[in-house]
């Protein structure tokens, strides 16, 4: 069987592969991906020379390239990976937000119609849901919670759930959605929470907090959404979306604080900066369907995987410099610089 894995040499997509190729050797892995500055070649290092393993160079939002590939390689699943996905840059620049993740999965799905697939299965978020109130642990997000977004980029998470749905009812696409909250681990851009605080505090930097560090986010060890994703394009049920999360929720403080103890850094470090504009205050997500029709649950409890996380980034210290070494100083000011 082919896969096609778009957005493969990001953080979760090139996790993926690697389980993938891992647990199912017989398959074909072709990955798609622009490598925008969140993606990087090096990542796929370890699966590029494997005989089942192809990366294609590409956008998502380019028909033509999309119905070559398709016409070459006849995918029977595709797993949409590939979007513009951090929040603080959809609010400086909402434009390549609604063109990749809208009309690129709106691009992908034409393909699977015209090619025919087994399965298109997009990886959304649990942002679409919006955010939960900070004093109401007993509200978690369901797969009924209306979508109700608050940032551009959540938006567009939203516009193309929406529109996935659109292609099942509309042509009887084959699709899934799965709805995941933060992700943690290897290979994730030190532009995010986790990664950004590694590299900071390793380079004895401020750990900038925004707000008062209350926010909270139900953080789930990249694996384990990966073996949620193989379950649902396995096993799921078409037309259906499946929240995955873990009942592992943290406020934004406590983990800057963990992150200076694991690395023996003080935590003089962390510097509160101005707030997110439209800053969701809480995610969480109740995973009752995925386990009950699935049997899936997370596996890696969060003093574990922050732990391996840690130790990932001071092992593989060369991926991470390489990164904040080049354009992303200038993100780095433009975004920090003033706050
Ligand atoms: P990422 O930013 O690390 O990687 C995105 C990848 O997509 C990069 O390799 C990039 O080059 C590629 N890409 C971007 N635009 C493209 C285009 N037009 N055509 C082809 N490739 C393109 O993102 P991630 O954190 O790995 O997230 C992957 C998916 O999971 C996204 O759809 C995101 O919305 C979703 N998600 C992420 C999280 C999280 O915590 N990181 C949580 C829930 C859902
Ligand atoms: P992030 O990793 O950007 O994920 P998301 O916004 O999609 O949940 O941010 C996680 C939380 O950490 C969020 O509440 C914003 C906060 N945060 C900071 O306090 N400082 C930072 O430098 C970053 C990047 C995020």
């Amino acid at each position: 069987m082919t896969i096609l894995v778009t957005g493969g040499a990001g953080f979760i997509g090139s996790n993926f592969i690697f389980h993938m190729m891992e647990k199912y050797p017989d398959d074909r892995i072709v990955c798609l991906d622009k490598l925008t500055y969140a993606g990087n070649l090096s990542t796929l290092a370890s699966v590029m020379d494997r005989a089942n393993f192809r990366f294609v160079r590409g956008d998502i939002c380019d028909r033509e390239t999309v119905n070559r590939l398709f016409e070459e390689e006849h995918p029977e699943i595709v797993v949409n990976f590939a979007a513009e996905s951090h929040v603080d840059r959809s609010i400086e620049d909402p434009g390549i937000f609604l063109e990749t993740n809208i009309m690129g999965t709106a691009v992908l799905m034409d393909a699977c119609r015209k090619y025919g697939v087994r399965r298109f299965h997009q990886v959304s978020t649990d942002e679409v849901y919006g955010d939960l109130p900070l004093d109401r642990p007993d509200l978690l997000f369901t797969e009924q919670t209306p979508l109700h977004t608050s940032s551009p980029y959540s938006s567009s998470k939203a516009g193309a759930d929406l529109l996935v749905m659109a292609y099942w009812r509309t042509y009887g696409l084959p699709c899934t959605i799965s709805r995941c909250s933060n992700n943690y681990g290897p290979y994730q851009f030190p532009e995010k929470l986790i990664p950004l605080m590694i590299a900071n505090a390793l380079n004895d930097k401020p750990l900038p907090v925004y707000g008062e560090g209350k926010n909270v986010r139900d953080w789930l060890y990249v694996e384990d959404h990966c073996k949620a994703i193989d379950l649902i394009i396995h096993q799921g049920r078409v037309g259906e979306v499946y929240n995955i999360g873990g009942h592992n929720e943290m406020a934004n403080i406590d983990i800057v604080r963990l992150i200076c103890r694991e690395l023996g850094k003080p935590e003089s470090l962390i510097t509160y900066v101005g707030d997110r504009k439209g800053h969701d205050l809480r995610y969480a997500i109740d995973p009752a369907k995925i386990h009950g029709e699935l049997g899936w649950l997370p596996e890696t409890r969060f003093a574990d995987g922050i732990r391996k996380t840690i130790r990932w980034y001071l092992e593989n210290r060369p991926w991470w410099e390489e990164i904040i070494s080049g354009e992303y100083r200038n993100y780095y000011e433009k975004m920090y610089g003033n706050r």
